[in-house]
């Protein structure tokens, strides 16, 4: 297991859309440890392979606790609204105001490769929505409400 170098925004990558996972191998095993690793080391509650620089669809969260690790996850469903702060490692010093689903249903592969389906609500909600829109290439400061402080200062990237 091994830290990784976690990508920092206007790095192109950022903005690609990862590929889902064919291979439910010990390739896969070493990017999801590792990413636990580098999320840790982090203080982070979610991380997006994407973030390390693998274009995979690949997403690991700890939230409060809870560990998940979502392969290939997609949107299910998705009810209400919620807005509350995010940050985000790859957008370091800054954090904004979000719109995020209230309630997220995801389904998944595991690391092994079996289905799951997750329901959450809060920081589940949150931060799936979140670490999945790091897999299309999108970054919660394009959406966030006051993201033209960041850009002015950052540019757009
Ligand atoms: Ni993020």
């Amino acid at each position: 297991m091994a830290k990784r170098k976690v990508l920092k925004y206007g790095d192109e990558r950022l903005r690609k859309v990862a590929k889902p996972v064919t291979d439910f191998d010990e390739d896969l095993f070493e990017l999801l440890d590792d990413m636990r690793d580098t999320m840790y080391a982090n203080n982070g509650m979610g991380l997006a392979a994407t973030q390390v620089g693998v274009l995979k669809r690949v997403v690991i969260m700890d939230l409060g606790g809870s560990f998940y690790e979502l392969i290939n996850p997609e949107i299910v469903s998705s009810e209400g609204e919620q807005e509350e702060e995010e940050g985000c490692l790859s957008v370091p010093n800054f954090s904004d105001i979000v719109k995020r689903p209230a309630k997220l249903t995801v389904k998944a592969k595991d690391r092994y490769g079996y289905s799951i389906q997750i329901s959450g609500e809060k920081y589940f909600a949150r931060c799936a929505s979140h670490e999945i829109d790091h897999l299309n290439g999108i970054l919660y400061v394009d959406k966030s409400k006051h993201n033209e402080k960041y850009f002015n200062k950052y540019g757009k990237k």
